[in-house]
């Protein structure tokens, strides 16, 4: 059971605090604040505004919790002009994900990015006023027959992965796209209102990205890979090798060699919105682990990213509050 405390503050905000009854005896209003008495005579004096103008924030640093101590909110999250060069661990550790013995030199690959592609959006506006909301819409199987679509549609920012469509399963995953991040491997055409969001695990994602909007000449990487890509330009966003070690260290603990895309992906919705709501994350009640637009089993123990202990970091995550998770029904 759980106690919900709602102190009505300025702009007609509320702050709500969802408090377990176990931990909880005694809460009073004090002066605009809130002062909480545990039976281990533990107490916190919450004064901080609230960090965003939702009815629950993620970044709500007033709990308790591992959170804070691995959420690093500064961290490059996407490539632009000025941050490109690395830090010389963040070039080792992504340089080691390279399968292939001949990388190209990344700086001379880098500096073709920006002349080419827009770097304006920084999605530095988080503060007190700010409240957008996220969907986070995963391919797992438990969408089926789930109605989710117009809750999914009526976030603010809703972020799709790799190639899960939305023709012919509005219904469950609704129609909007607001980001859809992917790798060559994985690319799909978006349309233009869409940011594609390229994930880079190696320099190769990047040189074919150059490539897909200009010379077209790049067909192949470990497979045959599509040599052009339908989506507007000027939407063109690249995730920050550093933000990809970052997950890597700091919310998957370092297992597997680099985190899915899901994961990232979560992250990345975690660093840009205030809510974060998940969707098609999971296997579905009977225990199966595939997607919702085809029959082929998700393998999700033995890859190289760990796919396990993403999972039970996500869960982790929802147990604080910081994701809503939307688990489906079937
Ligand atoms: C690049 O991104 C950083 C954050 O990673 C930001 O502080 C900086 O202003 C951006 N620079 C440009 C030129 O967009
Ligand atoms: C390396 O290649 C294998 C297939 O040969 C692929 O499964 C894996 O994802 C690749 N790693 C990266 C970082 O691209
Ligand atoms: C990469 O290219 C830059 C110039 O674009 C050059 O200064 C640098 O020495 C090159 N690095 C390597 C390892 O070749
Ligand atoms: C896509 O959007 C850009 C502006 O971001 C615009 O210049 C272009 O004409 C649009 N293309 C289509 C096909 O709507
Ligand atoms: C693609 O074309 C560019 C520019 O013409 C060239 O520098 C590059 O080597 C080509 N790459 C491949 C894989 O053919
Ligand atoms: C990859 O593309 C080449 C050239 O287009 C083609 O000959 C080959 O069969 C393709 N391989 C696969 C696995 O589709
Ligand atoms: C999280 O990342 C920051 C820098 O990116 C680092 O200083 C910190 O130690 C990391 N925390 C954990 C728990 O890994
Ligand atoms: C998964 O990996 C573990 C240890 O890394 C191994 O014991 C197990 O047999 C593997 N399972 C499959 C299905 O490959």
């Amino acid at each position: 059971m759980a106690i919900v405390l709602r102190t009505l503050r300025h702009h007609h905000r509320y702050l709500t605090f969802l408090l377990s009854s176990t931990i909880v005896l005694f809460c009073f209003h004090f002066q605009n604040s809130v002062v909480i008495f545990t039976y281990n005579s533990y107490f916190r004096y919450v004064s901080e505004p609230a960090p965003c103008a939702c009815a629950t924030c993620a970044l709500d640093r007033g709990r308790a919790d591992g959170f804070s101590a691995r959420y690093e909110p500064t961290v490059h999250l996407l490539l632009n002009s000025s941050n490109s060069e690395l830090r010389a661990d963040v070039f080792g550790w992504w340089k080691g994900l390279q399968n292939v013995t001949s990388v190209a030199n990344y700086t001379s690959v880098v500096k073709n990015l920006f002349p080419l592609f827009s770097d304006k959006e920084h999605y530095s506006d988080a503060g007190p006023d700010r409240c957008r909301t996220c969907a986070v819409v995963g391919n797992s199987g438990n969408l089926l027959r789930s109605h989710y679509g117009p809750l999914i549609d009526s976030n603010d920012f809703v972020v799709r992965i790799n190639k899960g469509p939305t023709g012919g399963f509005e219904k469950d995953v609704g129609s909007r796209t607001t980001h859809r991040i992917m790798y060559p491997e994985s690319s799909v055409d978006v349309d233009n209102s869409t940011h594609l969001v390229l994930s880079p695990f190696k320099m190769l994602d990047i040189e074919w990205l150059i490539s897909a909007f200009t010379t077209k000449n790049i067909t192949k990487t470990y497979m045959n890979v599509s040599s052009t890509i339908q989506a507007n330009k000027d939407k063109v966003m690249i995730l920050h090798p550093e933000f990809m070690k970052y997950v890597y260290v700091n919310w998957t603990d370092s297992h597997g060699r680099y985190p899915s895309t899901g994961f990232l992906t979560l992250m990345f919705a975690l660093h840009i919105c205030d809510e974060v709501n998940v969707f098609g994350f999971g296997a579905t009640k009977a225990g199966q682990w595939h997607h919702y637009f085809d029959e082929t089993l998700t393998l999700y123990v033995n890859e190289s990213h760990a796919g396990d202990f993403e999972y039970q970091t996500i869960l982790r995550l929802e147990q604080e509050k910081r994701i809503v998770m939307f688990k489906g029904w079937t």
